[in-house]
């Protein structure tokens, strides 16, 4: 089977077909991922808190990222595999690119950066040299020590106003997706429809393209859940049963429903 390239995921957009997407950080969870039909897994730092246990993404490191990048990349054999580049790795262009490059060589397809202007010309240079990029707005999670707590971003017409021209921005110097985590939903479906890439929702309402969910946290395994996860193993039988469930729920707008959405 072909893997899923960033050009079938605008095609589905285009198409007006919701595409699933999920966090995963080894090669069983990736496997049963993609035998599930989800058509691009992240390797999201968020495994420093569903992994490693620390209360934010911040004490991740590239060489973490690289390891688990691996992991995945060997059971992931369709879906499009974006590594996270970790805090820290991105400061610069020239450790941008390096870096980048290890996660690259380590399996990923597409290495996702969260920021909004002021990463325009790494994005740039990152296509230069062959690396695809999704870019992260609204509530970024390395940013979590300057934003002063995981809230939802976005809400007054300030912020609003500059997540879009960031969103626009960064469409203009070459990403190929966008996330937008918690991000009030007439604001997300706003910025998805201002742009040709697929953009993907957490917290973010039904009206992005795709949407993301944490691995442990649609498994019911974390402790807090977020008001916008919803437990897929309540009603399934078996992980692969979970999975499943969830991209047919992306797939059918079923999912995320109003409760899940802030505004
Ligand atoms: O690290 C992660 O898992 C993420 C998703 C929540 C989008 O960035």
């Amino acid at each position: 089977m072909k893997r899923i390239s960033p050009l079938k995921l605008r095609e589905l957009k285009a198409a007006g077909e919701k595409i699933a997407v999920i966090t995963s950080y080894d090669a069983s969870f990736a496997r049963a991922a993609d035998r599930a039909g989800i058509e691009v897994i992240l390797v999201g730092d968020s495994l420093g808190m569903v992994l490693q246990g620390h209360d934010s993404t911040v004490p991740v490191t590239l060489e973490q990222m690289a390891y688990h990048t691996r992991c995945v990349s060997r059971g992931a054999n369709q879906a499009l595999v974006i590594a996270d580049m970790p805090f820290g790795s991105y400061n610069t262009v020239p450790e941008t690119l390096s870096h980048a490059t290890e996660l690259m060589q380590a399996g990923a397809q597409m290495v996702k950066l969260e920021g909004g202007q002021w990463l325009c010309e790494s994005v740039r240079q990152l296509n230069h040299c062959g690396i695809p990029v999704c870019g992260h707005l609204g509530l970024t999670p390395q940013s979590v020590n300057v934003l002063g707590g995981y809230r939802v971003q976005g809400r007054d017409e300030a912020s609003a106003k500059a997540m879009l021209e960031d969103a626009k921005a960064l469409q203009s110097a070459g990403i190929q997706l966008l996330v937008l985590e918690c991000v009030p939903q007439d604001l997300a479906a706003d910025i998805s429809k201002a742009l040709e890439i697929p953009v993907i929702g957490i917290g973010a309402g039904a009206g992005t393209d795709a949407q993301v969910l944490v691995l442990h946290d649609l498994l019911g395994l974390s402790d807090h859940t977020p008001r916008f996860v919803r437990n897929f193993m309540s009603g399934a039988n078996s992980i692969p049963e979970a999975l499943s469930a969830y991209r047919e729920a992306v797939k059918s707008g079923e999912f995320p429903a109003k409760e899940h959405a802030f505004s």
